[in-house]
Parts: C-alpha cells; sequence; structure tokens
C-alpha cells in the first residue's frame, strides 16, 4: 500500500485517534497490490470488450443537441425530459442500448442564465427508480437529487434490494414525473446532470444517464472568448461493449432491481473504448484560431492526464480559463493536466500555434495505446480569429483559510460492514438517516479529506477551494470553485468549503462511482 495505516495517522496529526481506519491497512494492502493503484493511475479494473474495437480518428466528434425549452415566462425556462431506452450506433456497425435522457448519451445540454430559474420535467419510462441531480448547482435539498429521493417509474416499483449496512427507507417518491427546479442563482459554469439513484448510480450512469447543463452570464458573455461553433463540450467517458454490441458492465443482477457488482469490480470499472461526446475516439476539424472546450471527465472510475501530441511550438498546450463551478479570477497554463471523475476543465486551445494541415491528439498520458488517445484534432484551414483570452476573467474571492470556523476531517477508505468489504467514510457506510457534520449557512469550513486510494471526493450544495496537498501549496489544476476533488492514494487534501445557498441535507461522496455505490457516501445538513 502507498501509505502504511501508522503513517496515514502521522498525517492526520493529533485528530486521528478519533477517526477509525477500521480494515483500510490490510484490504489497502491488497487493493494495490492486485489493482495496481500504486500505478498513479487509476482505481479500479478493466473491463474488455467483447467486439472489435474501431480505429482512432475516424468517426466526426458529434455535439449533444441543445435543448429547447417547451415554455418560457419573465423568469422561467420550462424543460421536458424523458429518460427512456434507445438503440444507437456507438460502434460502427453495431447497436448498442443506452438509457439516454430524450434517448440520447449524452444526454441533451441545457443552458441556462444565472439567476434565471430553470425547471425540468423529468418522466421516467425506464423500468427503475430514477434520481436526477444537478452536479455543481446551487439547488434547494428538495430538488438536488438526494440518492432515495426516487422518480419511480409510472406504475410504480415493486423490487428494492440495498447494500450492507444501510437501508432503503423511502424519499420524496414521485411517480411518472417529477419537476426538478433550480433557481440558479450562481456564476456562469459547466455543470452536469446524471441519475444519483442509491446503490445504482454506476450501472446507471454508465448506460448513458448523464449529460451537460452550462450556465451563462453577463460577465462572461462580455469576455472576448471563443464563442458558438469554438465553444465546445467534451464529454469524456470510456465503456466496454458486448458481443452483441451492448454496454458491458459487471452488474450482479442487469435488470439492476438488486445493486452490486461482481468481484473486483468494486474497486471501479475502467473500459477499453475512449468516447468523447459518445463516440469512440472522434476527430474534429478546426480552423487555425483558438477554441474553447468545457471538458468533462464523466467517466465511472478512469482517470485521464490531458496533453497535446505535437506539442505547440512557444506556447502552452491548454489555457485553463474555468474550473468546476466557474471561470478562474485569471488563465493558467498548462502542458499536462490530469482530471477525475467528474471534474470540469474550461480550456482554450489555440490551434494557430500549428502548420495548417497538422493532425493534434490529445493524448491520455496515463495509459498508452489506444487508450493513450482520446480525440484528434485536425488544423483544416486557416481563419482569422477575433477571440482573445483576457487577463482578468471573472471577479474571484480568494477563500483564506483564516475564515474558516470549523475544521472536520474525513477518511475516504475500505472497511468492513455486517462481514463484508465496504468503500466508508470514516468508517461508516452510507446511512440516509446519518447526519456527519452540521455546517451553519453561510460559513467556511476546512475539510481534511485523507484517502487510501484514488478517490474524487464531491460535495453537493458547497463549493470549495483547495488549500493545501499533504500540507503543501495546491497543484496548479486545483485553482478556482469546485465540487469535486482528485485525491491521490494515501493523501491529505485541506479545501476550504463555503456554505451558501440553502438549509438541508445533502450528500458528500466519491465521485468514482462504484465507490459512491458500495456506500463511500456521507450527509452533511446545512442549519
Ligand atoms: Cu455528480 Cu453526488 O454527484
Ligand atoms: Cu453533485
Ligand atoms: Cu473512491
Amino acid at each position: 500500500m502507498t501509505l502504511s495505516r501508522r503513517r496515514l495517522i502521522q498525517l492526520a496529526g493529533g485528530a486521528a485517534a478519533a477517526v477509525p481506519l477500521a480494515g483500510c491497512s490490510e484490504i489497502g494492502d491488497r487493493i494495490g497490490d492486485n489493482l495496481g493503484s500504486r500505478s498513479g493511475s487509476s482505481t479500479g479494473s478493466k473491463m474488455s470488450s467483447e467486439i472489435d474495437i474501431p480505429e482512432p480518428f475516424q468517426i466526426p466528434l458529434p455535439r449533444p443537441q441543445v435543448l429547447k425549452p417547451s415554455n418560457s415566462d419573465g423568469t422561467t425556462d420550462f424543460y421536458e425530459v424523458t429518460q427512456r431506452a434507445a438503440k444507437v450506433e456507438i460502434i460502427p456497425g453495431h447497436q448498442t442500448e443506452i438509457w439516454g435522457y430524450n434517448g440520447t448519451f449524452p444526454g441533451p445540454t441545457i443552458e441556462s442564465r444565472a439567476g434565471r430559474r430553470t425547471v425540468v420535467r423529468h418522466r421516467n419510462e425506464l423500468s427503475v427508480p430514477v434520481v436526477v441531480h444537478l452536479h455543481g448547482g446551487k439547488t434547494p435539498p428538495e430538488h438536488d437529487g438526494y440518492p432515495i429521493d426516487f422518480l419511480l417509474p409510472k406504475g410504480g416499483y415493486q423490487h428494492g434490494g440495498s447494500m450492507p449496512g444501510h437501508d432503503m427507507k423511502a424519499g420524496n417518491t414521485s411517480e411518472g414525473t417529477k419537476d426538478y427546479i433550480y433557481p440558479l442563482d450562481q456564476p456562469a459554469a459547466t455543470l452536469w446532470y446524471h441519475d444519483h439513484r442509491m446503490d445504482f448510480t454506476g450501472p446507471q450512469v454508465y448506460r448513458g444517464l448523464a449529460g451537460f447543463h452550462l450556465v451563462r452570464d453577463d460577465e462572461e458573455d462580455a469576455l472576448p472568448l471563443p464563442k458558438g461553433e469554438k465553444e465546445v463540450p467534451l464529454f469524456i467517458c470510456d465503456r466496454a461493449f458486448a458481443g452483441d454490441g451492448s454496454f458491458r458492465y459487471p452488474a450482479s443482477d442487469h435488470s439492476l432491481h438488486d445493486p452490486g457488482v461482481t468481484g473486483q469490480f468494486s474497486n471501479g470499472v475502467l473500459g477499453d473504448v475512449i468516447l468523447v461526446n459518445g463516440a469512440p475516439w472522434p476527430t474534429m476539424d478546426v480552423t487555425n484560431t483558438r477554441y474553447r472546450f468545457r471538458v468533462l471527465n464523466g467517466s465511472n472510475a478512469r482517470r485521464y492526464a490531458l496533453s497535446l501530441d505535437p506539442k505547440p511550438g512557444e506556447g502552452r498546450s491548454f489555457v485553463q480559463i474555468g474550473s468546476d463551478a466557474g471561470l478562474l479570477g485569471a488563465p493558467i497554463g498548462h502542458d499536462k493536466i490530469e482530471i477525475a471523475p467528474a471534474e470540469r476543465y474550461d480550456l482554450v486551445i489555440d490551434f494557430s500555434q500549428f502548420k495548417v494541415g497538422t493532425r493534434v491528439t490529445l493524448r491520455n498520458e496515463l495509459d498508452n495505446g489506444k487508450l493513450g488517445a482520446i480525440m484528434q484534432f485536425h488544423v483544416a484551414s486557416r481563419a482569422t480569429d477575433d477571440s482573445t483570452v483576457p487577463g482578468k476573467l471573472a471577479d474571484f474571492e480568494q477563500l483564506d483559510r483564516s475564515q474558516a470556523v470549523v475544521t472536520r476531517q474525513f477518511l475516504f477508505g475500505q472497511g468492513v460492514s455486517g462481514g463484508k468489504q465496504i468503500w466508508a467514510v470514516n468508517g461508516k457506510p452510507f446511512d440516509p438517516n446519518r447526519i456527519d457534520a452540521q455546517p451553519k449557512l453561510g460559513t467556511v469550513e476546512i475539510w481534511k479529506l485523507v484517502t487510501d486510494v484514488h478517490h474524487p471526493v464531491h460535495l453537493h450544495l458547497a463549493h470549495f477551494q483547495v488549500l493545501s496537498r499533504m500540507t503543501k501549496a495546491p497543484l496548479a489544476r486545483d485553482a478556482g470553485w469546485k465540487d469535486t476533488v482528485d485525491i491521490l492514494p494515501g493523501q491529505i487534501v485541506e479545501v476550504a468549503a463555503k456554505f451558501t445557498g440553502y438549509q438541508g441535507k445533502y450528500v458528500f461522496h466519491c465521485h468514482n462511482l462504484e465507490h459512491e455505490d458500495m456506500v463511500m457516501m456521507s450527509n452533511l445538513q446545512v442549519v
């Protein structure tokens, strides 16, 4: 294991005595040995496709449809989304059944105006309960997609298994349709929406229940950034395909009535095909100008390290202008940027740095062979560019640790519950009835997040800034307001979280979706 139990206790400092470390070191050792979590790439096990994997860079990059409101008034835009199964051609020559928002994967992009209300009426035409969560949204608790606030299929739902250690009591169950109300009183940002059904988020997102939700505002509109066709969302994820073309996922019960994955896959499911906007290793023609890419890692467990090949001669490969929850104060250059599940980066690439005719690969430096590539840009033609990246982007409030009124510590690691291995927070399985933190509305708190293997930790409602990694300064890629932080094996990361918005009960959890389903989740209640 990367970190011995003793070392973890030392690192965690005085408070560690109170932190249950049950089972962490023994089980972690085995994970480290069996699953290569020490390699620094991803925690998980690889699922292989049973069909021939296509050659990269053959399919043009698709763009998800932007959803049109069904109605609008002075304050609100109304949308309608039906969750249903559909057959789509992802791998040429094969039909794949997806579960999609309006039958598409990724789902349609919703675009909202900061401060204007968005109401999305979701209809469940699937065979199982669903929950819709707007990731990164500042949403009242009853619309946040709490994991047991089920939207049942029309006609109800009879089954109901649950993971060891927590019981599945019904939340605000509704049937057939539910209106999710989003005030979106927050700055421009790249948000996304996805399924959040307790115990089944992994398989349901894998089948396709995820899409972009962009928030725009006047501050961002006023900037001379690339716009229109040159503002491109990139939904990156990995999948494996069975012989019949269906998605291959190691669910214990493929009807998704009973939870769980088989064997080692509770460490995370890694596919062997990289999809961008639902197409395998696509290619995109660009002019020799700047483009803005809203990059989302929508994978269940896979991490990526993005770089360009070839690299531009002089300048940086990527100019980062935004993080999970909005624009940065000032741009940051990167040549390589790691991205964990659920994280977003808003990146500008200046293709004038390449000769017309160049094919530029967006690489994944954490892997090689086909998995070492994500997509390709073909600098196909010349054009004039009226965009720039200004030195000042948004008004940015830098949090200081002296603002914090409380410090809390959470260990994300393996545990045991009812004789079974689980993924736990402070040694405990998720229980919808147990509150583990009660921050006061409007305050800033320091959360010390401690890990055994990779855990991308996500807080609902609260946005945060990374204060430190292993007592040292944060990484360049930690900049800005975030809602998910990529914690490496055996690390302690401190974040300063600001609990603004609403009172009520929200979850925080690991966004490796197999870990989340294996109960690595807790409640915070804003009071
Ligand atoms: Cu992206 Cu609790 O979720
Ligand atoms: Cu979320
Ligand atoms: Cu995890």
